[in-house]
């Protein structure tokens, strides 16, 4: 275990369940700085958005979690902090291939495959988040992966070479501390424009399936409660998704 500062912790283990689990626990047992991280070689449990398991092979990829205390961010307009890790990873992994998108709400692609996930998962404490773990996972040297996964892609298959994950790790703190420190400084205009230029498929009409059937319509917005803003092309009706209500059709 490194000790940066006083109670700011980067812990590197070989093996956890999950470093957002672990890290939870951790802030719950003792005060940690803000930016104190939990970086895995392996997770036995890695987890995913809605309930999906994260999978990823031993010792090739980043598996890590930070933890950051937001001030004034009420629960109801969390993807703040949605938009800055997407944002920091897009920035971190633009240094090194192009084609890199956000796929609402916060999958990062390479053209059409998934290079990394994000799950963040916030305390509340009376309407305003107390903490937030922020947990991803970046594909960097995984040569294959298991057929059942439906898309995934990894830097290794994109660049052709073994790259250093403890130099996209210093990469990444330096990206998403510099849009934090934004945050901070409320400049949360330019973090939601960036966000939405970064965005998959932003511009132009696709294909969209919700619970009454498939439509054509274009992103219009994403709204600070994390709401996906849809416009259909032939009525022009703006429809309101939380996640998992609409899916991108391939
Ligand atoms: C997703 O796309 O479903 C989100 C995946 C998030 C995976 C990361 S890996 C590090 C951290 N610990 C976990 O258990 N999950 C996140």
């Amino acid at each position: 275990m490194e000790q940066l500062s006083k109670d700011r912790q980067i812990i590197r283990l070989e093996e956890t369940e999950s470093t957002n689990l672990y890290l939870k626990q951790l802030a719950r047992e003792e005060h940690l700085e803000e930016g104190s991280m939990v970086i895995a070689d392996f997770q036995t449990v890695g987890r995913g958005q809605m309930g999906n398991s994260w999978f990823s092979s031993k010792g090739e990829n980043l598996l890590f979690s930070l933890l950051i205390y937001p001030k004034e961010v009420l629960a109801n307009e969390q993807f703040i902090i949605s938009r800055i890790a997407s944002l920091a990873v897009k920035n971190t992994l633009d240094r090194f291939t192009d084609d890199i998108r956000i796929k609402w709400p916060n999958d990062i692609y390479w053209k059409e495959q998934k290079i990394a996930g994000i799950l963040i998962e916030n305390d509340i404490d009376n309407k305003y988040i107390a903490n937030s773990v922020i947990g991803i996972g970046i594909n960097v040297n995984q040569q294959i992966f298991p057929p059942e996964l439906s898309n995934p892609v990894s830097l290794w298959q994109i660049i052709g070479s073994v790259q250093d994950r403890d130099y996209i790790l210093d990469i990444f703190q330096r990206e998403f501390f510099l849009l934090y420190r934004d945050f901070e400084k409320g400049e949360i205009k330019t973090i939601e424009d960036e966000y939405m230029l970064d965005l998959y498929r932003v511009n132009g009409y696709y294909w969209y399936e919700d619970k009454n059937g498939r439509f054509m319509a274009k992103v219009e917005d994403v709204l600070p409660s994390g709401h996906l803003v849809l416009k259909t092309i032939d009525t022009e009706e703006e429809r309101k998704y939380a996640f998992k209500e609409v899916t991108f059709v391939e």
